[in-house]
């Protein structure tokens, strides 16, 4: 098998090849669901001349690529044309704001500005053409803020004055704090005036990409439209940081008043591996829409390559987008919920399941009958009695990388146990999904991680261990987990959801038919997997097909 061929992704949003990064202005219109990205349609790398690649859904399983919506043509974009959102209006039609990157001689000196387009025909459900400014963009960076950190409008929302507003993240020129500038419409995102107060300040000296910022009910899993603000709604903000290893998107939930336009976050929005983040791998730039088809809110992140840019090349593609996720708010009120959208079970096919069955310390076993590397595998694990064991190491103050790597260096009180996922024949390539219970303060934790270090028989892959606290107490819940895994991706959702670890994984051998899937326990203590379902997955159609 070809090298492109083996680590393609079966079932994960791409475009037929060369390069994507962020998604972008995800909407749901006319029965179609509306999805455009980053890409450089002439190599699998980041270039100068970014374009917006265009596909459109029914089911967002299955997509149909389109002609690219922008692509450099004016002074105020002919450098590129970056990260931006779609805005629906009342009457239904959309509009979208995006980040031109100007003229300018020297890359330095290139000013980022907002740029306004709008649909040519608002009776094509497919959206195809889009009408540019012929001038003038509709923000330019104002002095205070550096002119190349002023991106990525959000989707703009309406207040109860009637005014439009939207967020543009931004780095201000002498403190170098990261900051969501906040500006109004009075015209339906014609004309926009700066707000003199940011709507966050954020506690970091780095620049807000991709601020995402939605209400979300206080209960239950429907979403709301990003106007909605009232007492049963709460509101999130998104930034992504780019400075930290591989990106991290990371959030704080607050309270939003419409009326002051102020955003008061219940705790700091800094980048430390405490906080909030939406996925503890491979997981940046993401963006959510509300799907009105279905009352739910949805967000895209995108996932890099890990691989060297000479494997790109050979592969002949490079990025993903990791599969679209449900959020709401968890009942603690403290955290995101994030699952895969049901329609992800279309492609579910070969199932094998079992209960009860016991997992000794130090055993393993295969999980036979279902296509290992393109698979839905969900296992929730069940711990006897916590109580009785001697009280070890208190690891409050171990650092990450001992904490969360595939070791049982902490004198685990249970595991490593979980799935081995991508594993070859002589276990030589393999990669764990594994839970560990440590002793932590006065109760119990769970770690969740994922070890990438023995992924790859190649050396030329990154391979880094990922890790989090599962937000469970091991004393009173069982330990759930959901891997889907396709080809070079592994997304692995923990406790319902709670957590989310993708990780990138590049086999030599356990590739095709030649992969497989086992149940594993590294721990001394037997661990009861009170069930498993697996399924293999069939291939999603994505941007085979073009219009
Ligand atoms: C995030 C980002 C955005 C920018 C875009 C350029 O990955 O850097 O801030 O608009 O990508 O492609």
């Amino acid at each position: 098998v070809q090298n492109q061929v083996r680590n393609r992704t079966s079932f994960h949003f791409q475009p037929q090849r060369n390069w994507l990064n962020d998604p972008n202005a995800p909407m749901y219109y006319k029965g179609f669901y509306h999805l455009f990205y980053q890409h450089n349609p002439l190599a699998p790398e980041f270039n100068r001349k970014i374009i917006w690649g265009h596909s459109v859904s029914q089911d967002m399983v299955n997509w149909i690529q389109l002609p690219p919506a922008f692509s450099p043509s004016e002074s105020y974009d002919i450098n590129s044309c970056w990260s931006g959102s779609a805005t629906i209006l009342p009457d239904g039609k959309p509009v979208i704001l995006y980040t031109g990157i100007d003229d300018q001689e020297r890359r330095e000196d290139r000013s980022q500005v907002t740029v306004l387009a709008v649909p040519k025909d608002v009776s094509d459900p497919l959206l195809r053409e889009w009408i540019k400014p012929k001038q003038k963009p509709v923000m330019v960076p104002p002095e205070d803020v550096l002119h190349y950190c002023f991106r990525d409008p959000t989707t703009a929302w309406l207040g109860p004055d009637g005014k439009w507003r939207v967020l543009i993240g931004a780095k201000e020129r002498d403190t170098r704090r990261g900051v969501a500038l906040l500006y109004h419409s009075t015209d339906e995102c014609a004309q926009w005036e700066r707000h003199p107060e940011p709507l966050l300040v954020a506690q970091a000296n780095e620049m807000l990409e991709c601020v995402d910022f939605f209400p979300v009910k206080l209960a239950g899993k429907e979403g709301v439209d990003t106007s909605v603000n009232n007492a049963s709604v709460r509101h999130v903000l998104k930034v992504s940081f780019e400075e930290q290893i591989g990106g991290k998107d990371c959030y704080v939930i607050g309270t939003y008043c419409s009326e002051t336009d102020r955003f008061v976050p219940d705790s700091e929005l800094t980048y430390t591996s405490a906080d909030l983040r939406y996925d503890h791998g491979w997981f940046y730039a993401s963006k959510s829409f509300f799907d009105s088809a279905k009352n739910r809110r949805i967000n895209w992140g995108w996932v890099v390559e890990t691989d060297s840019r000479e494997d790109d090349f050979e592969k002949g593609w490079a990025g993903l987008l990791a599969l679209p996720r449900q959020m709401w708010l968890d009942t603690s009120g403290k955290r995101l919920m994030q699952w895969p959208i049901q329609e992800i079970n279309y492609l579910r096919t070969r199932h094998v399941s079992f209960h009860n069955r016991q997992l000794e310390g130090r055993s393993m076993f295969e999980i036979t009958g279902i296509t290992a590397a393109q698979a839905d595998v969900e296992v929730t694990f069940d711990l006897p009695v916590l109580e009785h064991n001697a009280r070890i190491r208190d690891s409050t103050h171990i650092a990450d990388a001992v904490l969360f790597n595939y070791g049982n260096s902490l004198g685990c009180v249970y595991g490593p146990f979980g799935l081995l996922a991508l594993a070859s024949n002589d276990l030589s390539e393999q990669t764990a999904i594994f839970f560990k219970i440590i002793r932590r303060g006065n109760g119990y934790s769970v770690i969740m991680g994922i070890d990438e270090n023995r992924s790859s028989l190649r050396d030329n892959v990154q391979k880094i261990p990922h890790g989090t606290f599962l937000d469970v107490d091991p004393r009173h819940e069982k330990i759930s987990l959901r891997c889907l895994i396709d080809h070079s991706i592994i997304e692995s959702y923990g406790a319902g959801g709670r957590n989310v670890i993708t990780s990138r994984v590049y086999p030599k051998l356990a590739i095709g038919e030649a992969a497989k899937l086992y149940a594993f326990n590294n721990g001394t203590k037997g661990v009861t997997i009170s069930s498993l379902d697996a399924w293999s997955m069939r291939n999603a159609q994505i941007n085979t097909n073009a219009i």
